[in-house]
């Protein structure tokens, strides 16, 4: 066996192996380009999936004859010199264009901004064809055609065209959030056009561009920091979630990058308050000293890491978590809008939506606006248990018995034991007073300023979790003695992975012990969840401890565990709940932090204003 050097389009076509992955990699390996020479706008058109076709036309810098030479061949870069610890541009690796030369049928069109006469330049797979002049607009035009036409064995692991054109659709995505000052056009048979015009410095706008202009509503604005470390940019409420984690942008000293500590951040922050296979919008910017994170760590630059990486997760998670707290209780206008929708066409002629009855001031989603740490500004507020003093006597709730038929009318509920009225007193909790009792479910109350309609079972999910996680710092939970203890036939290493939390299980009223190798039995289930299907409780609780993410902390597993539990609870779904009860669990919400959506990010409540319900019937 001899060694020789490797011919050098050979050479190339194994970093194109690396780099060029399929056509949305080569499309954003040549935005990046446009966007280090300074573009303002850049258009991109493909066709086949981007598989017969990717052209990308920008208004950056230009190259001349000398330079297009040299951008064909591999290690040849303007961008860095000497170090790779301070890198402030897209690229660096001077390997993006000679490995797409390698594996298709490259050219570029070239022009210098201030020079008479342009060049061009092709490479089909890694045959170079001199640079010649060409009569081009100054920027450059960069075709690719034919992706891995050199390369077979690549090109049979490509998805469908239409799934193709879809990630190179992500990849303009991704940039046009990193970058609003520039312009983006997506073109070609593929698809219908997209365009993002420039926003200058308003981010926001441009993420309503690309999220939908409903985002704008739905977000909070992130700005912290924490040592040397910075973090801006805007979160959905937990209640604007989605299917899948594609609308999660993150960007580090403004890279776009799909870092996995950092995805897994922004899963921790939203944990509790967005149920598993749910994933929350965010858009957060990172900004560091470039000596402290490494870029070169994946050839296709989207993976990172820190120097630090604990504290920038901490940062993430802690930013988030406060802002969720903060706002928490607003719930997302998309529920409410629905709502408001469906009495529509009843009452307003089709296309009326320009001249829709009801404004963004007089929305009916944003119920308190913030303010105070759960929301409720400085209105009364009640704790869980003062509901009853608060509203009902014994001969208040005689008032209510009317109540067991749910349309029974609630109106001279209202005393208390002096007989003085009562019902005025009650409106003025931000969540009012309960009225009556719908389909089991949905308690309506009547307020100041409206009404609001409570989902019961979403509510006392959330409460029971809040309680709970209280519980892990607090004090043990009261539980409930099974009289014949439940075994939960599970694999050995469920089994042990489930005894290692069997403390913290204990804390929140769930008592479980080994039995045997294979199996846990259960002794005692926390009381407020009433009766529980331990067997279902036990087998989720293994399944979510199994796919823990190693990053996340002790205190975020314990929440997962507090949320999975909750949602097992079954005390007060469907159940026919009294008047004092109603009002109890309003207090109870009113003094509990986020309690404005349940544990899955769905509201808990909604709440309508009068001005809309008059607006609806035509008053107003
Ligand atoms: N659209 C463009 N406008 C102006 N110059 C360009 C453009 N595209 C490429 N170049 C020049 O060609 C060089 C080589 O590009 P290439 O993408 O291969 O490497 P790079 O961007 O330097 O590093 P990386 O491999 O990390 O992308 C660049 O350094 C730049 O000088
Ligand atoms: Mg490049």
């Amino acid at each position: 066996m001899s060694i020789r050097l490797l011919p050098e389009t050979l050479v190339n076509q194994i970093a194109a192996g690396e780099v060029i992955e399929r056509p949305a990699s080569a499309a954003k390996e040549l935005i990046e380009n446009a966007i280090d020479a300074g573009a303002t706008r850049i258009e991109i058109a493909t066709a086949g999936g981007g598989k017969s076709l990717i052209r990308i036309s920008d208004n950056g810098s230009g190259m001349d004859a000398s330079d297009l030479e040299l951008a064909v061949k591999r290690h040849c870069t303007s961008k860095i010199s000497e170090t790779l610890s301070d890198i402030r541009t897209l690229g660096f690796r001077g390997e993006a264009l000679p490995s797409i030369g390698s594996v298709a049928k490259l050219s570029i069109a070239s022009r210098r901004a201030g020079s008479s006469e342009g060049a061009e330049v092709t490479v089909h797979g890694g045959k170079l064809t001199p640079v010649r002049p060409a009569a081009v607009n100054p920027g450059t035009v960069v075709e690719v055609r034919d992706l891995f036409f050199a390369t077979p064995a690549r090109l049979k692991f490509l998805k469908t065209e239409r799934a193709e054109a879809g990630a190179i659709t992500e990849v303009v995505k991704r940039m046009a959030i990193a970058f609003p000052k520039i312009r983006f056009v997506l073109s070609g048979p593929d698809r219908s056009t997209l365009e993002f015009p420039a926003t200058g410095d308003d981010h926001l706008a441009r993420m309503a561009q690309v999220l939908g202009a409903d985002f704008r509503d739905n977000a909070i604005e992130i700005d912290a920091g924490r040592e040397d470390v910075g973090l801006t940019g805007f979160v959905g409420l937990p209640t604007f979630n989605r299917g899948n984690s594609a609308h999660q942008y993150a960007f580090v000293n403004g890279r776009p990058v799909q870092d996995k500590l950092i995805l897994s951040a922004i899963r921790g922050a939203y944990a509790e308050t967005i149920p598993q296979g749910r994933y929350p919008v965010a858009v957060l910017a990172i900004t560091l000293d470039p000596d402290l994170v490494d870029v070169n760590v994946h050839p296709a630059k989207s993976d990172v890491r820190f120097r630090d990486p604990g504290l920038v997760r901490g940062l993430i998670v802690g930013a988030i978590r406060q802002v969720l707290a903060r706002e928490g209780d607003r719930a997302a206008t998309t529920g409410a809008d629905g709502l408001m929708r469906a009495f529509r066409p009843g009452f307003y002629p089709r296309g009326a939506g320009s001249t829709a009855p009801w404004t963004a001031d007089s929305s009916p989603y944003r119920p308190f606006g913030g303010g105070s740490v759960n929301g409720f500004g400085d209105r009364p507020q009640a704790d869980f248990t003062s509901g009853a003093q608060a509203g009902f006597s014994e001969r208040g709730q005689a008032g209510f018995a009317g109540l067991d038929t749910p349309a029974a009318r609630t109106e001279s509920f209202a005393s208390n034991d002096a007989g003085a009225p009562i019902l005025v007193e009650t409106q003025k909790f931000p969540l009012g007073a309960a009225r009556a009792q719908l389909h089991e479910n949905y308690i309506v109350a009547q307020t100041e300023g409206g009404l609001v309609i409570v989902d019961q079972h979403a509510a006392h999910e959330r409460l029971v979790f809040e309680a709970m996680r209280k519980a892990l710092h607090d004090r043990r939970l009261p539980s409930q003695v099974l009289l014949i203890p439940e075994i939960v036939d599970l694999p050995e290493e469920d089994c042990d992975r489930l005894m290692v939390h069997a403390e913290a299980f204990e804390n929140l009223g769930l008592a479980v012990e080994r039995f045997g190798p294979g199996a846990v039995a259960v002794r005692e289930t926390p009381a407020m969840l009433g009766e529980v299907d331990a067997q279902a409780l036990v087998r989720q609780l293994a399944d979510e401890i199994a796919e823990w993410d190693t990053a996340d902390g002790l205190a975020g597993k314990l929440e997962h565990i507090a949320a999975t539990m909750a949602c097992h609870g079954s005390v007060r779904s469907g159940r026919r709940l009294k008047p004092e009860e109603m009002n109890a669990l309003l207090r109870q919400m009113e003094a509990t932090p986020g309690s404005g959506q349940c544990n899955h990010g769905r509201p808990t409540y909604i709440e309508i204003k009068l001005g809309d319900i008059e607006r609806l019937f035509g008053r107003s």
